[in-house]
Parts: C-alpha cells; sequence; structure tokens
C-alpha cells in the first residue's frame, strides 16, 4: 500500500487536499475513533487545556492526516507537520518544539521511523514539556534546558508494532483506524462526487466504493478516474452500469484486491496447497516482510474473508478458492491437505 500513496502525483495529492473533510461531522466512518477524539476535545477545551497526546495507527489511506488536521481545527490551534525520517537530529526537533505556541498540534506523520536517539530527546518533551540539549563537544560540552510550551503530539504510523513501548505508553489517547465498509465508502464518494459536480447515484457511489479496499484515498482516486468516463462517455451521470464500464476499462479488480493481495492469496493457494502455512515461510515466498503483511495487507484479507488465522498458519478459505478461480477440493481431503 506503501506504493499506492508514494506513486500519487503531485495533481493527485491536489486532488486529495481538497477532498478532505475538515471536520467531525464530515468525516465518516470510524465511528468509535471520532467518537473518543469528539469527546476528548470537548472535554480539554472546557478545562481550557491543551489536548493529550494522540497516536493514529493504522493501513495507509484510512484518514490519519486527516484526523490530525480535524484535531486542529476543531481545538482551534495551528498544525506543524513533519515525519519520522526527516528529524535526523536532537536539534531538529529542538527548533521545531521551541517555535510552538501553547496548545498547538505537532503532528509526527510515520512516526515509527524515527531515529532512537532523537525519540528519546521526545520522551521528555511530552511529558515534562522540556528538552535538555547538549551544546557544544569535547571539555566545554554543557546540557541547556529549554522549557516548551504545553502542546499536542499526533504521531500516525502504519507499522504500529514498530512504535517502541515507551513511547507508546506516552500517548494518553490510542486509536487504531480499520477499514471502511462498502456503505461507509459509498457516503464518502458522494461527497466527494459533490464535491466534484458530477452526478452519481446510490448504486454508483457503491459500485466504486466495493472496488477500493475499504480505503477512502483509494475510493477517491477511482471516482475521479470514473468520472472521466462519465464527463466524456455519459452525461456527467454515474449510475452503477457507468461505474462498472469505467472501472472495467481500467482493470480494476472487481473485488478491489491489488497485486500485493493477489499475490498473497494466489502463493497460500498454489504453493502451500490452501495453507496452513506460516507467516515467515509465506513473507519468503512473496519477497516482502512478514510484519508488513501481518499489518498491512492481512488484515484487510481477513476481515473480508479471504485469510484464516489459525494456531498453524494461514489458511485460504472457500471464498477465496472461488474468487481465485481454483475449484473447492472434493470432500475427502481436509484443509490443507490437497495438492495442486
Ligand atoms: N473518514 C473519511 N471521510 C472522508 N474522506 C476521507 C476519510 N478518511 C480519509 N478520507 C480521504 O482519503 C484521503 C486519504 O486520507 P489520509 O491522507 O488522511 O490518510 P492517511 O491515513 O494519513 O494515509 P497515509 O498512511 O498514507 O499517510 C484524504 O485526502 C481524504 O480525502
Ligand atoms: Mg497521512
Amino acid at each position: 500500500m506503501e506504493r499506492i500513496s508514494t506513486e500519487l502525483n503531485k495533481k493527485d495529492v491536489a486532488f486529495d487536499n481538497n477532498l478532505r473533510p475538515l471536520s467531525f461531522s464530515d468525516f465518516s466512518g470510524q465511528a468509535k475513533v471520532r467518537d473518543r477524539l469528539e469527546l476528548a476535545v470537548q472535554a480539554a477545551k472546557q478545562r481550557g487545556e491543551p489536548l493529550d497526546h494522540v497516536l493514529l495507527s493504522g493501513p495507509p489511506g484510512l484518514g490519519k492526516t486527516t484526523l490530525a488536521f480535524i484535531l486542529g481545527r476543531e481545538m482551534g490551534v495551528s498544525v506543524k507537520t513533519t515525519s519520522g525520517p526527516v528529524i535526523d537530529k536532537p536539534g531538529d526537533l529542538a527548533g521545531l518544539l521551541t517555535s510552538l505556541q501553547p496548545g498547538d498540534i505537532v503532528f509526527i506523520d510515520e512516526i515509527h521511523r524515527m531515529q532512537r536517539s532523537v525519540e528519546e530527546y521526545l520522551y521528555s518533551a511530552m511529558e515534562d514539556f522540556r528538552i535538555d540539549i547538549m551544546i557544544d563537544q569535547g571539555p566545554n560540552a554543557r546540557s541547556i534546558r529549554l522549557d516548551l510550551p504545553r502542546f499536542t503530539l499526533v504521531g500516525a504510523t502504519t507499522r504500529s508494532g514498530l512504535i517502541s513501548a515507551p513511547m507508546r505508553s506516552r500517548f494518553g489517547l490510542q486509536n487504531r483506524l480499520d477499514y471502511y465498509d462498502a456503505p461507509e465508502l459509498a457516503k464518502i464518494v458522494k461527497r466527494s462526487a459533490g464535491k466534484l459536480s458530477v452526478e452519481i447515484d446510490d448504486e454508483g457511489a457503491l459500485e466504486v466504493a466495493a472496488r477500493s479496499r475499504g480505503t477512502p484515498r483509494i475510493a477517491n482516486n477511482l471516482l475521479r478516474r470514473v468520472r472521466d468516463y462519465a464527463q466524456v462517455r455519459a452525461g456527467n451521470r454515474i449510475s452503477k452500469d457507468v461505474a462498472a464500464s469505467a472501472l472495467e476499462l481500467l482493470e480494476i479488480d472487481p473485488h478491489g484486491l491489488d497485486e500485493m493481495d493477489k499475490r498473497l492469496l494466489e502463493t497460500v493457494i498454489y504453493k502451500f496447497g490452501g495453507g496452513p502455512v506460516g507467516l515467515g515461510t509465506l513473507a519468503v515466498a512473496v519477497g516482502e516482510e512478514a510484519d508488513t503483511i501481518e499489518e498491512v495487507y492481512e488484515p484487510y484479507l481477513i476481515q473480508e474473508g479471504y485469510l484464516e488465522r489459525t494456531p498453524r498458519g494461514r489458511v485460504a478459505t472457500r471464498l477465496c478458492r472461488e474468487r481465485m478461480g481454483v475449484a473447492e477440493p472434493s470432500g475427502h481431503y481436509s484443509q490443507g491437505e490437497f495438492g495442486f
């Protein structure tokens, strides 16, 4: 999925920003996360205090950055953004934190990629709102203490498993975003279509939603392509048929699976006879890191019922075999014993 976010060109990014919801009321889905954050915002505002630090985790394109900006807007503070790999020395962090106004939000994207040496400085900044920085070297070396305004750190990560325990424990509000179901995505598609001035009916929106891998960013990107089609060939109206024809023309998988999804499922089915196969073995077979599979790819495949996690490993389900065009094994073989 990393591919999808990095492949976005400039136009796509502008488009992404255009459609980004600006308030909780515009943000569909993730009801629990939204509720919790809304409550925390209200409570903090009533007390006149900054919001507690917030960790947002979950696969790419589900709304982490969007939520960080919504928090800023709802709290009435500015949001300074940076990302884990960009802060490569403690001085960079000190520079950023000392430039804040009280209550401001610092948004650190890909916080799991922050260097350990910088991370340690962040601990005292988050907890005590101060940072001790070493200046000079050799005999003149001394540390100076900088007091920081009370700020809110919003950290985002696609790989929550890589966040260290001390880091994690400093976030008062920890939230995981999950894939959206089709009706939620359809709602997002309708809202985006309105912003793009193209007409779409409920079934058209569902058709786009069903192929979006549970991900708003993908839904918006597909909508954009379907809009081109509708504009040129269908009087700027997106119905179920128009959406289906456009997506077929683009060779978008009817169930929203991407290349890596298919590779994973095919590997379980063909190389490992449907499973069970251990995560490590599967990772080597598809040439991807085990924890990327576990945190980025697999959750969607499990949620949609293609894969099952068993104590002995991953198993392809009946649905998976059907979708991959493989016949059911005949009854007298138990799961995992049939060969191909
Ligand atoms: N709940 C939502 N309602 C409406 N639109 C949404 C929602 N969540 C995300 N989007 C749309 O999807 C796009 C991608 O969301 P966002 O950039 O917040 O994802 P992300 O989780 O930060 O992804 P990454 O991990 O790649 O940084 C946004 O520009 C926004 O238009
Ligand atoms: Mg983001």
